[in-house]
């Protein structure tokens, strides 16, 4: 029987490439959307026929945690077990005013939508998909963060704080659930250009900094988390638990 992976926000940028990798590997795909339903339906269809995967789009707002029940429900109507799960999604626009700003602009509700959407998301989310894992004998749960927590980014306190926040509730996923034969890790990413960068209001100046910065000289790419990611699903890392992983083209040490 194939396996699933159940991942958020796989219509775009990290989140889509990705899901592109477990459905090359033949995994099913269980993946959810926001605004982008034509577009997550579209590759659904695109997945199935490229890959020969069971490929389904369901809507999902990460703002709304508890509503991750529901999805998992819809999701055992649909597929047979769940192996992996991916915390992937991320806020942007409107819900992220006072989070992603100066120090001195932050305030409590955009602060708290950003730690909603990448905490509390992730804790419903992977609740949700432990106690699918555990019938079937273990999987694996990843939670994507980012180097925002390790290099000052301007207007990334919210985000920097939540992902420290986010690899912390990691440990104590990967501690209680082990157990259970589920491992839990993250994986860090230093500056990945997608949409969510280019909504940075100085974007060419981060890339051309991250460009100067990195040894290797270029822009992380979304391909360049997957392979970590996909890893971390495999038997390859039967003892990793519990980690954050730092992909970040060597920018963290400049
Ligand atoms: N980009 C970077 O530099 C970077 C670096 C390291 C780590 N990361 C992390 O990698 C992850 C993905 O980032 P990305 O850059 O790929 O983001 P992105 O290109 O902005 O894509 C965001 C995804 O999240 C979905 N989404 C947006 N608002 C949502 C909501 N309210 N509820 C549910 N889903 C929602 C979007 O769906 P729709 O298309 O349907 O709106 C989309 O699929 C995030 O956790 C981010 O922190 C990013």
């Amino acid at each position: 029987m194939s396996k699933t992976l159940v991942i958020s926000g796989a219509t775009r940028g990290i989140g889509k490439a990705i899901a592109e990798r477990f459905a090359k590997e033949g995994v099913d795909i269980a993946f959810t959307y926001n605004s982008n339903e034509e577009q997550a339906n579209a590759l659904a269809a695109q997945w199935q026929d490229q890959f020969g995967i069971k490929a389904k789009a369901y809507k999902l707002n990460i703002l709304e945690p508890e509503t991750y029940k529901e999805l998992f429900k819809q999701i055992d109507e649909d597929f047979d077990r769940v192996d992996y799960f991916v915390s992937n999604a991320i806020i942007s626009g409107r819900s992220v005013v006072g989070g992603f700003a100066p120090f001195m602009r932050l305030k409590p509700k955009g602060l708290n939508n950003i730690y909603t959407a990448t905490v509390l998301a992730f804790v419903v989310g992977a609740q949700e998909a432990a106690k699918r894992m555990e019938k079937t004998g273990g999987g694996s749960i990843i939670s994507l963060s980012s180097t925002g927590n390790l290099v000052y980014t301007p207007n990334y306190a919210g985000h920097g704080n939540s992902k420290n926040a986010v690899e912390t509730m990691v440990k104590y996923a990967a501690a209680e659930l082990g157990e259970k034969n589920i491992r839990v890790n993250a994986v860090s990413g230093g500056p990945i250009d997608t949409d969510a960068l280019k909504a940075f209001p100085n974007y060419e100046e981060v890339k051309a900094e991250v460009e100067k910065r990195s040894p290797l000289n270029r822009m992380g790419q979304p391909e360049d988390l997957c392979g970590t990611v996909y890893f971390l699903a495999t038997e390859e890392a039967s003892w990793l638990t519990g980690q954050t992983i730092v992909i970040d083209g060597g920018t963290s040490f400049q």
